[in-house]
């Protein structure tokens, strides 16, 4: 469904809900929406992106399907928020990517790329890293595309962001709330995959996915301290810094996608998560495989297996550094930039 339609779809079900506001207690959507007469672009934007998807509203629906008004609020929500990805990011003709994510995708850009540096490698003495790929080599390749994802997104996030229009204040209610995913579960319960099924297993495994990225992504930071403020060469022991986060959050990152992965294929498919099951599964994926193969590295690095599992460790976080502005990760900006709109004392 393009845009326009989306956009009038949306509008039909904000109005209907506008007149019934039986669920304003679930969640932030129904508040917003309720200081709103109308729903244009911008304000379907704020919406979409308020919603958590936690499937409350639905299975509380007098209207939902196969009522004839056929009000799906997260169905809907969702279609839209991936509207919205495509519309703000940078540069724009690179939208349609988010919508040619798969899984089958995600593991090509890794295998291609593990294919391209196995035969630009050098010579492999284990545990020498930089005689893989040498320091100025890893330095300019990742540095180069970290740069350009930074600039992607903060381009992006900034469109969303002058769009939907965000007033000062309401920072640290704002930050609890991303750092707790309130809302993942609405009106106080544990999250819904299904009508009258609650568990709290989503929200658990979206915070070892959250946690450990954060902790790996220290990890990598304290290793470059190491290296530039220290002149301590790669590798380290194992109860240094780096090893230290880079394992808490490497196990997370494994628990995580596994469990989201595995909760994804029991959800209820009219919580509307179809239509993002690629660009879902991709990232998820992406982010196994990145958890996995550094840690396979970290037990491996004596080894003889050090050359090439560090060809797919670094292959597989050059995929995913990639795909950042065009997949998955970018909910977490848009999602935290419509908290704090909704924080704001003068939202
Ligand atoms: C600039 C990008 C990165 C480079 C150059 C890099 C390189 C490395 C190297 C050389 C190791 C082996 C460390 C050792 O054996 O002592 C490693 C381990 C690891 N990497 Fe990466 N990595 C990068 C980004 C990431 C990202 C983004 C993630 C996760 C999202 C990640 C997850 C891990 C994990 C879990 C380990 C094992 C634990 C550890 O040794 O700290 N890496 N990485
Ligand atoms: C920064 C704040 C973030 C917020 C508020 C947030 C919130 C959410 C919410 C509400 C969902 C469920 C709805 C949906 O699928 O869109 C979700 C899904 C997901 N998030 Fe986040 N997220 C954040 C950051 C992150 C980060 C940094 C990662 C990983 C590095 C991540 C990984 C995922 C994954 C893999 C899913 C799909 C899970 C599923 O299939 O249900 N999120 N996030
Ligand atoms: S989702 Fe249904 S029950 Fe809830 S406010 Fe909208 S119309 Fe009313
Ligand atoms: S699905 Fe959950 S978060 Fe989204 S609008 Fe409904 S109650 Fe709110």
């Amino acid at each position: 469904m393009r845009s326009l339609e989306l956009l009038r779809q949306g509008e039909h079900v904000m109005t209907v809900c506008n007149s019934c506001r039986y669920c304003e207690q679930y969640c932030p959507v129904f508040p917003a929406m309720e200081e709103r007469l109308t729903f244009g672009k911008a304000d379907m934007a704020y919406l979409a992106n308020l919603c958590h998807n936690c499937g409350e509203c639905l299975y509380a629906c007098q209207y939902a399907p196969p009522h004839e008004f056929g009000i799906n609020v997260p169905k809907t929500l969702a279609e839209i928020r991936l509207q919205t990805y495509e519309d703000y990011c940078w540069p724009r003709f690179l939208g349609a990517a988010f919508r040619r994510q798969g899984l089958l995708t995600a593991l090509s850009l890794v295998v291609s790329l593990t294919a391209i540096m196995l035969l630009a490698r050098g010579e492999g003495t284990p545990p020498d890293f930089f005689s893989v790929v040498p320091y100025e080599v890893m330095v300019t390749l990742f540095g180069g595309v970290f740069l350009f994802v930074i600039v992607a997104m903060a381009i992006g996030v900034g469109r969303f962001r002058r769009e939907i229009g965000i007033e000062p204040g309401g920072v640290t209610k704002a930050l609890r709330d991303v750092l707790t995913l309130r809302h993942l579960h609405g009106s106080g319960v544990d999250c819904s995959s299904g009508e009258e099924q609650r568990s709290p297993w989503r929200r658990w495994f979206h915070h070892c996915t959250f946690y450990g990225f954060m902790l790996c992504f220290a990890s990598t930071t304290a290793a470059a301290i190491y290296h530039h403020v220290f002149g301590l060469i790669a590798p380290y022991g194992y109860t240094s810094v780096p090893v230290v986060l880079g394992t808490i959050g490497g196990v997370g990152l494994v628990i995580g996608p596994i469990g989201l992965f595995g909760l994804r294929r029991q959800r209820d498919p009219a919580l509307g998560g179809r239509a993002q099951d690629g660009l879902d599964e991709s990232f998820i994926a992406l982010l196994l495989v990145t958890s996995l193969t550094g840690l396979a590295l970290l037990v491996l690095r004596n080894g003889a297996l050090m050359s090439v599992l560090l060809i797919v460790h670094l292959a597989s976080v050059l995929a995913l550094f990639l795909t950042l502005p065009y997949g998955k990760f970018v909910h977490g900006f848009y999602r935290t930039a419509a908290l704090l709109k909704f924080s704001s004392p003068k939202a």
